[in-house]
């Protein structure tokens, strides 16, 4: 059930992560006493552990436990995470009103110094921007048109983007070249290949720039490096029989980048080309429940294809999707 969390060493857990398996995760916790470092942007943020973790093992903090369900932590997962790692403070998670697991500071926060506490909803360090891979051993699933969409979200969110373009077809390029006619896109669109693509993307993402990059189906080598050096792994998936079964390969293969790598990926499934009231739409729903799925869906649309060759503008659904994939 969760294939992904589980195949990576066990111990570090990104927010993404965390949000689309909550359940399992605090089952897990509950059931194994497994403890988890929840991280955000590879910067541990809190410590997820069994209830009993917390008091033995460091001093009280000043501020009595808050206590939350699991449901009201999943739909207010940044809040709690903020009061613990900048409020100090420890989070209780009940489940059915037991007691199931605890949050806690990754650096603890004694009583004897609470001049060291930030103040509630300070963030205390600058976060990295992130890198975002759009991957796909399939082609023709959304990949380029998702890649361009979210660099306009990000743009439009005011971040310095740039599309790192590693699909020899050159999609996103002429993409972009095309809307130099009516005016240039929000953010610049670079070609890279396997030999380039880590260095651009650390050195662009160090210049302090969102980082997307857009990759070509079928490239093994290729798709390992992006989802390998990228914080967030999306893969675009239409509600089809074709690409529901190829969706496994592609899977499968970032799994195994993640465990070559030694770290456990943030892999996202989106659902485009969507239509609610379509019974194959709801079977793929269906079929997909046990997969890191995201809520945000992207719906067929002449929008998209109208928009290549120009700066895209129907944003609301990719910005749906940016909020939870990022935030
Ligand atoms: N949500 C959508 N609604 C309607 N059309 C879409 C949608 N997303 C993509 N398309 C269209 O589907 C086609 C394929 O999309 P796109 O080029 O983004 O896929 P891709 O995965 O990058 O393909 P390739 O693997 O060839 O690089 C394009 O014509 C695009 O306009
Ligand atoms: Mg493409």
């Amino acid at each position: 059930m969760y294939s992904l969390l589980m195949q990576s060493s066990g111990e570090p857990i990104s927010i993404s992560n965390l949000r689309r398996h909550l359940p399992d995760t605090i089952r897990v916790t509950e059931q194994t006493l497994k403890r988890w470092l929840v991280m955000h942007h590879q910067r541990p943020v809190a410590r997820l552990g069994p209830v009993d973790a917390s008091p033995t093992t460091r001093p009280p903090t000043l501020t009595p436990p808050q206590v939350v369900t699991v449901t009201h932590l999943r739909q207010h997962l940044h809040s709690v995470l903020r009061e613990v790692e900048v409020g100090g403070r420890d989070v209780v998670i009940t489940h059915h009103g037991n007691r199931v697991a605890t949050l806690t500071p990754v650096t603890p926060v004694t009583s004897a110094s609470p001049a060291t506490r930030a103040p509630q909803g300070e963030v205390m360090s600058v976060s990295t921007q992130p890198i975002i891979a759009l991957v796909s051993l399939k082609g023709g699933v959304g990949k380029t048109t998702s890649t361009l969409h979210l660099a306009a979200v990000a743009a439009r969110e005011g971040r310095p983007v740039t599309v790192l373009d590693g699909d020899s077809e050159r999609s996103a390029t002429h993409w972009a070249n095309l809307a130099l006619k009516l005016g240039p896109l929000p953010f610049e669109v670079i070609e890279t290949d396997e030999r380039t693509l880590i260095t651009q993307a650390r050195d662009i993402r160090d210049r302090g720039h969102t980082v997307v990059i857009d990759t070509p189906p079928n490239d093994r080598t290729l798709l390992m490096k992006a989802a390998g050096i990228a914080d967030h792994v999306l893969v675009p998936v239409a509600p089809t029989g074709i690409d529901l079964d190829r969706l496994r390969g592609t899977l499968q293969l970032l799994a195994d980048t993640g465990a070559i790598g030694g770290r456990e990926l943030d892999v996202a499934i989106l659902l485009v080309r969507f239509a609610a009231r379509k019974s194959l739409a709801r079977e793929a729903q269906d079929l997909l429940r046990d997969f890191p799925i995201l809520d945000a869906k992207v719906r067929s649309l002449k929008a998209y294809e109208e928009a290549f060759g120009s700066a895209p503008l129907f944003l609301e659904e990719y910005e749906v999707v940016w909020k939870e994939l990022v935030a």
